[in-house]
Order: structure tokens, then sequence, then C-alpha cells
């Protein structure tokens, strides 16, 4: 009864134009022709969508979509977080049809993230192509990337993501930011069941729009490099220059997006296809090189 990946992303947008430049000129995305002039629709591969952003009065996430294997699954969790006392809303027939899955159902973690747990592959039946020629994204088993959400509530947040959606540790460590506490903020990956090293972390700090960060991975470096050179013409903010991590050795960069969080886009991420014989670590140093944060605005 595990979570097995990152499913989708659903957001509200002031500017649904800056997002389409984003993903067109930036990332790399293919928009999704659309009836509706107020949301804006982004594949990064065979799913029909992987964001799904609402024109609105303010930049926020909606929902992480969290995706379980198979229907039994997705049950089995749903009754162990109503079981534990958390409040569980089904999706109504019309949402689920929405969301190209085949059912699921929204909760709220200890810290007030908005989650949407489903089940389901639908794909699109047209190729993924990229406006840039970017090659694909790395997706499949392993989901569209992870999300990294804030969770001031640290403690419980894991504890809820561990105990009742089957989360395990990947890595922890004290994130030192310039300006931040000397302590450092608690930073906290977890693998699902897929082999991606997180599929979802979270941070003892702050976001205002609920999120950190999303990570998207693409095949090679040349792809990473070629998406910076991008952010740099289009004069996107980079809020961390290249750099390796050391927990799942991404190659990345982050970028601030549209919506005020971050997006990380890398290459090599290491998989991990039998968690069984992993041991948890305490990482000391973020990063083997790079990523020099420069927070901005
Ligand atoms: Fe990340």
């Amino acid at each position: 009864m595990s979570v097995r990946s990152l499913a989708y992303i659903r957001l509200q947008a002031t500017d649904l134009d800056a997002w389409r430049r984003f993903g067109e000129t930036v990332l790399g995305t293919q928009t999704v022709a659309s009836d509706d002039p107020d949301v804006l629709l982004l594949r990064i591969d065979s799913r029909p969508w992987r964001f799904r952003i609402e024109k609105g009065a303010a930049d926020k996430v909606l929902a992480v979509g969290l995706e379980y294997p198979d229907a039994a699954q997705f049950e089995a969790g749903i009754a162990g977080l109503r079981a534990a006392g958390v409040t569980v809303t089904p999706g109504s027939a019309a949402e689920t049809r929405l969301r190209h899955v085949q059912a699921f159902a929204c909760c709220t973690d200890p810290s007030g993230n908005p989650l949407e747990l489903c089940w389901g592959n639908t794909v699109a039946g047209t190729p993924f192509v990229s406006p840039l020629g970017v090659p694909g994204f790395v997706t499949g088993e392993m989901g569209m990337g992870h999300a990294v959400m804030p969770a001031m509530a640290y403690e419980a947040t894991r504890a809820f993501y561990k105990e009742l959606l089957g989360f395990g540790d990947s890595d922890e460590m004290r994130v030192h930011f310039p300006g931040g506490p000397e302590q450092g903020l608690g930073m906290c990956f977890m693998h699902a069941s897929g082999p991606r090293h997180h599929t979802v972390a979270i941070g003892e700090l702050p976001s205002p729009s609920g999120l950190i960060h999303v990570m998207l991975e693409v095949p090679s470096l040349d792809d990473v490099g070629l998406a910076l050179d991008r952010a740099l013409a289009a004069g996107v903010h980079i809020s961390a220059t290249l750099g390796r991590h050391t927990n799942d050795r991404m190659v990345s960069f982050y970028m601030r997006s549209p919506g005020g969080f971050d997006i990380e886009y890398g290459c090599g991420g290491t998989q991990y296809p039998d968690w069984s014989v992993v041991t948890p670590t305490i990482t000391i140093k973020e990063d083997l090189w790079g990523h020099k944060w420069d927070f901005g605005q």
C-alpha cells in the first residue's frame, strides 16, 4: 500500500501566458490545445498532461498528485488514512475524467499541503513533441519527477508520508542557506515504491506558493545545459547554479518558475530498483559541487 510516483501537479496562476512562454521557450514542455482559455495543460511524456494550470487570483499549488500502482493499493491507502483520522474526499466522476485517472481522492498532509491520491494510467495517444527539441523527460514508472513541499509541522508530516502513504526515508540533511538559521533547516527526502531516489521531500521552511521546487529530469547533460542557456536567454532567475547533489547524484540547476517556486532541471539521478537493500543516509554536505543559491526576490 505504497505510493509509486509523482503523477501530476495542479496549479493556480495569475498569468497563464507567462507559464505558456516558460514551458514553450525554457522547459520544452508541449502545450496541449484546450477549448478553455482559463486552463493551461502541459505535457512532458505520453500522459495527456502533467501540469494543469488554472487562471486565478493567486499563484499557488492546488494539488500534488501522487499515484498508486493499482486499485487495490489505492483503496488500501485510502482506508489507512481514514483509519488514522485523516479526512479523505473522493473525487467526482467529472473531476476524475479531467485528471485522466481511474480514481482519485483529496486530502492534506499535516502541514496543509494539498494532495490528490490517484491510480490509473491514461496515454494521450499522440507522441510527446517538445517545441524545443527536448528528446523527452525521464518519467515512466518513476513518475514525472519529484516535488519538494514546505512542512512547518516537520516530524508529523514526515510520519504521515511514511506511515500512511508508504514512503521510506532516502536521506536527511540540515540545509544551510544564506541568511538562514544557524542550525540549518531540516530536509527529508523520501522514496515511493518506484526507483526514483525521492518522489517527495519536505523542508522545514514556509513557501507562499505551497511548493519549494518541482524536479524534471531529462536524458542527458546536454539537455540540462541547453535548458540553462534558454533560461539565461529568457531572463529567468537562476536560483541555483549548475551542481551535483550528494544524495541522488543529480546534475541540475534551479530556476524560478512563474509560479514563484523553483523548477529543478536535471539529469543522471541515481535509480534504486530494490529499496529493500538500501540504507537511508544522513548527508552533511548537500552538494558534491555547484548549486550556489541566489534566492532573489
Ligand atoms: Fe530536487
